[in-house]
């Protein structure tokens, strides 16, 4: 058992190794409940141990009624009432306002649609990949299209449910950079599992960068792929911004060059891995609204995987 817990306290996914403010209140919060809980658990072991061993010469009524009392009331009682006023003290970190910067996440079966909303009103739109300045307060407004996902980048803060119909607001300060993993918390059917993202916490100028070279459109290109894409419907689907393409099913895909992962972060980004997944994707992605294209004449699906992966 110790491996396996000791094997959720690091990585880029681990709400135990916080590189949030937020995520840092949830693993204070965390170790202060386990070590209540193993201080409560010793005490109740401890006693029914010596109450085993005690019963040929069982102790006067009154005094039992008062171990009863003291131990079995008394005890649990302050200390479940402290972990309930220190958790409460946590709370206002997880409600204080945004700095400006608003990102409008969306859950479909079975990947992020993700809206940027910047300070200056402009706004674009990406997917499976979430980009953060370090050391500022970014609000999310989170919902679902379909049925219930929840969004969750442990390493950040805690989860939030997205539920189609409303909106839920999430506020994370980042304070450390480096590359993080999100996950789909709330099962949401068959590829439920296969529903992740990556996240990216940059220095500002890093991430105003980003912002700028994102928010444009791809660049022209007469690329065979370009043509393939809008050719063979891809573009009813998709958007590539820039072309023709402009289909508001899947994800949009005017960057995807510049992701590090695709199919919502379960494979590195990588020409031939976008290749694969349009050939196979229900084999690589079950239940997901997008048919394999494996009857694409491979040179197709090759040169439309290149081009995408060209879009930077
Ligand atoms: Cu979306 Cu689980």
């Amino acid at each position: 058992m110790l491996p396996l817990a000791l094997a959720a306290c690091d990585g880029p996914q681990s709400a135990l190794d916080p590189a949030g403010h937020e995520a840092e209140a949830v693993s204070q919060l965390f170790w202060w409940m386990a070590g209540a809980s193993l201080v409560l658990w010793v005490l109740v072991v401890g006693l029914s141990f010596y109450a085993s061993r005690r019963r040929e010469q069982p102790w006067p009524a009154r005094r039992a009624a008062r171990l009863i009392l003291v131990c079995g009331a008394l005890l649990p009682t302050l200390l479940l009432a402290a972990l309930l006023v220190f958790g409460l003290r946590l709370m206002p970190v997880l409600r204080a306002p945004g700095d400006g910067l608003r990102v409008e996440v969306e859950g479909q079966q079975f990947w992020w649609r993700v809206r940027y909303v910047l300070p200056d009103g402009r706004r674009f739109e990406t997917a499976n990949e979430v980009r953060l300045p370090v050391g500022s307060r970014t609000e999310f407004l989170l919902t679902a299209q379909d049925v219930i996902h929840s969004f969750w980048i442990p390493s950040l803060g805690g989860k939030m449910d997205m539920i189609p119909g409303t909106t839920n607001r999430l506020v994370l300060e980042p304070t450390q950079t480096g590359r993080f993993r999100g996950a789909c918390a709330e099962f949401c059917g068959a590829s439920h599992a296969l529903m992740a993202m990556s996240v990216e916490v940059m220095e500002p100028e890093a991430f105003t960068a980003w912002v700028e070279r994102e928010a444009g459109a791809a660049a022209a290109s007469t690329d065979e792929g370009a043509a393939l894409f809008l050719a063979r419907g891809c573009g009813a689907c998709h958007t590539v911004r820039g072309t023709a393409a402009a289909g508001r099913v899947g994800p949009d895909l005017t960057h995807l060059g510049a992701r590090p992962t695709i199919a919502a972060g379960i494979l590195p980004n990588s020409p031939e891995n976008i290749d694969r997944f349009i050939r196979e994707t229900q084999a690589i992605k079950p239940a997901a609204r997008m048919p394999s294209f494996g009857m694409l004449p491979p040179a197709e699906s090759a040169a439309i995987a290149t081009w995408l992966g060209s879009l930077r």
